[in-house]
């Protein structure tokens, strides 16, 4: 390596670059219209200049920049998927197309059959362990828990400090009904916060993290904020990081995802920041609450990236940012993607063509301020990571574990198709021409993109979004609700609409069937479907057979049912999630309980396994799912500002269970 290194330098080249440090980060459902940059070219209208005054994101832009903005960079359409593609190096479709609930287990996989990434395959920080890094995650992990093996530590994180499922209460960390959006077999009681280090492993067990002692607080930053907890963490991570290795951080954060939870000192900072701006104040509470939590994201990464600055690390670090999907534009999930079509659960670019940079000391001179057209994979990073320091891709243990797998009958594990894009990214070439498969229902053929079925939530939406016209229409019942899968009962959709006709008008569903056909290059909206002309015939029927032969190839085991013996186990450990499986090794010891503490750990447990029992699970889901669709119909999920309007409801209701 040093004669290689001297080699280059006596051609003229610089030294080969030391591995460089990598800040990843990954934000969570963040709308493509709440990123500043991406309101530049908007038109001048007074919606547009209103909306350029309220997406607030100065670092992120100045970051981009600094860095190369990737404009073609796609995702799954929903969260655990996307985030099993980053650790595992699979297109999405291949390691895990579906959120299940983190308590599944089949009983007759032991290597696929729960939620997240099958337990054998190996992660991107072991693969950077093996390169030298040290490694560090901070914030949500939504890719599996059920073993060890599955959790960040199994993946080869040397630390982590965060939570296991979708999303918790920002305030509480608690997995209450309106966090996680399911009524789950341990009945939502279980907090979710989570860490491990060299010395310890299991629940945070600080009570001032897990309190919401702090959400009345007018300080500009409350320390029990989940947010700030971990910030703080990142910011330790790098001032105490020994520059001697190279560091892989990855900034998971929860911004900003539902609950919409913001410190209030963030909600003032943002109405000044608009005045300031020349705009009108927030006509919608879900739209501020939005974009309060965009600013909280903004700012953090800064001061992320002012430590490495501080410390010397900026100028050899890769920061890499994307979101895990595009915005929901369902309520209360507040996003907007505007200009694009669509939403978080569907397969319009609003869904899964992200905000997406590369950025750092380590962005080439003559790349930076460049935009990069060529398609990018989120998966795609686990190639570019090991790529750049110099391990390869391959997954051995896959490949072990499918011998195995074979002789049993089960799904095979695919190996890892992550493509290394760095040269792509560096000497602007796309390196993914051919087809993509972005679902079982959609597939990319650059410039075409064909998309199959019911697809919820296609609509475009404007740049002030949500509104007041957006309150009145949920008032009228005329939507948008959330996607008809989002919503589960002990691992079962909940209809939130009467009838399945009631549900397709309310979340705005309609029926691409055997296909719409768009070009995205041309037509980057989606606007105009191709389908019906003769002209793209050719087109459609190739797309649909590469779809139909693609989707011999999707991985979707069967993850099992919710289990309550996750929930003995969160029982155990102070009623918080984690390894329920083959996990008796993992957990720190406990302190010792009261004999209170334990009377109420026992009813509790024999109130989840009775609820949970064959004879009492069926009529408490269907007697729940009545109750449910009713409140849904009922419900407050968003509140016009404008005094003048009447029939705004009073209290921003919260159907906890
Ligand atoms: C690991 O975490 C525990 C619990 O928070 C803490 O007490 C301990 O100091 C940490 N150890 C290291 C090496 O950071
Ligand atoms: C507990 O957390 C708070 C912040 O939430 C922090 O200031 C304090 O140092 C922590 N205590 C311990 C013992 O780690
Ligand atoms: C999968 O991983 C677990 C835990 O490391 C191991 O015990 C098991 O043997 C592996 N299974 C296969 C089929 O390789
Ligand atoms: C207000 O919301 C509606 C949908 O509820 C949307 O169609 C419209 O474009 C939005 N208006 C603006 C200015 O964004």
């Amino acid at each position: 390596m040093a004669s290689f290194a001297f080699a280059l330098m006596t051609l003229g080249f610089p030294a080969v670059a030391e591995k460089p440090h990598v800040l990843f980060i990954l934000a969570d459902d963040y709308g493509w219209g709440n990123m500043g940059v991406h309101r530049r070219d908007a038109g001048s209208s007074p919606e547009e200049i209103q909306g350029q005054a309220e997406v607030q994101t100065p670092n992120i832009d100045a970051l981009i920049d600094a860095g190369v903005l990737l404009d073609r960079h796609y995702t799954y359409k929903i969260c655990s998927p996307t985030r099993s593609s980053i650790q595992s190096g699979r297109l999405a479709v291949h390691v895990n197309p579906i959120n299940s609930a983190v308590t599944s287990q089949n009983y007759d996989d032991p290597v696929s059959g729960y939620a997240g990434i099958p337990r054998n395959m190996t992660g991107i920080a072991e693969k950077l362990r093996d390169a030298g890094y040290r490694t560090h995650l901070v914030g949500k992990w939504d890719a599996g828990m059920a073993t060890p093996e599955h959790t960040p530590k199994g993946r080869g994180y040397e630390t982590w400090y965060g939570y296991y499922q979708h999303a918790n209460d920002y305030w509480h960390k608690s997995t209450v009904f309106f966090a996680t959006g399911e009524v789950d077999a341990c009945l939502n009681r279980m907090k979710d916060l989570s860490m491990h280090n060299s010395s310890y492993s299991g629940p945070v067990r600080n009570a001032t993290s897990l309190s919401a002692a702090c959400e009345e607080d007018e300080e500009s930053d409350p320390a029990c904020y989940e947010e700030y907890l971990f910030k703080e963490r990142v910011l330790e991570i790098i001032r105490n990081h020994d520059v001697s290795s190279p560091l892989f951080l990855f900034y998971s954060f929860h911004l900003i995802h539902t609950p919409l939870q913001a410190p209030k000192a963030w909600l003032h900072k943002i109405d000044d920041m608009v005045k300031a701006a020349g705009g009108k104040p927030f006509d919608d509470q879900n739209r501020r609450l939005y974009a309060a939590m965009t600013l909280y994201m903004d700012a953090a990464i800064g001061e992320a990236v002012e430590a490495l600055k501080k410390k010397d690390m900026y100028d050899n670090t890769l920061i890499i940012f994307t979101s895990d999907n595009g915005g929901p534009i369902y309520e209360p999930g507040a996003a907007s993607n505007h200009p694009l079509r669509g939403s978080k659960y569907n397969d319009w670019e609003g869904g899964v063509r992200t905000n997406a940079f590369v950025s750092g000391g380590f962005i080439p001179a003559e790349r930076r301020g460049k935009k990069f057209e060529g398609i990018v994979n989120v998966a795609d990073w686990y190639g570019t990571l090991t790529e750049l320091a110099g391990v390869d891709m391959e997954d051995k243990k896959a490949e072990a574990a499918n011998g195995w797998l074979k002789q049993k009958g089960l799904p095979l594990l695919h190996p890892v198709d992550s493509v290394p894009q760095w040269k792509n990214i560096i000497n602007d070439k796309n390196g993914r021409p051919d087809a993509m498969h972005l679902s079982s229902k959609a597939v990319l053929m650059w410039p075409y993109k064909l998309v199959t079925g019911k697809q919820p939530l296609s609509a475009w939406v404007g740049p002030n979004y949500p509104n007041c016209s957006t309150v009145k229409s949920i008032d009228d019942h005329n939507g948008p609700l959330p996607a008809p899968d989002d919503v589960k009962i002990f691992g079962e959709s909940m209809p939130l609409a009467p009838t399945p006709e009631e549900v397709d008008r309310q979340t705005w569903t309609i029926d691409c069937g055997a296909g719409c056909l768009v070009n995205v290059r041309d037509d980057p909206t989606e606007h105009v479907n191709l389908a019906a002309d003769p002209k793209y015939a050719s087109i459609l029927s190739k797309m649909q057979e590469t779809l139909k032969e693609m989707n011999k190839d999707l991985f979707n085991p069967d993850r099992g049912l919710d289990r309550v013996a996750a929930c003995d186990v969160a029982i155990e450990q102070d009623r918080t999630f984690g390894p329920f499986v083959h996990a008796e090794d993992f957990y720190s010891p406990a302190p010792e309980k009261d004999f209170g503490q334990r009377f109420r750990d026992q009813v509790l447990s024999m109130t989840l396994h009775t609820l949970n029992s064959d004879k009492v699970k069926e009529p408490f889901v269907s007697a729940l799912k009545k109750m449910g669709t009713k409140a849904f119909q009922n419900m407050n999920t968003d509140k016009c500002l404008v005094p003048s309007r009447e029939a705004v409801s009073e209290q921003y209701t919260q159907f906890t269970v």
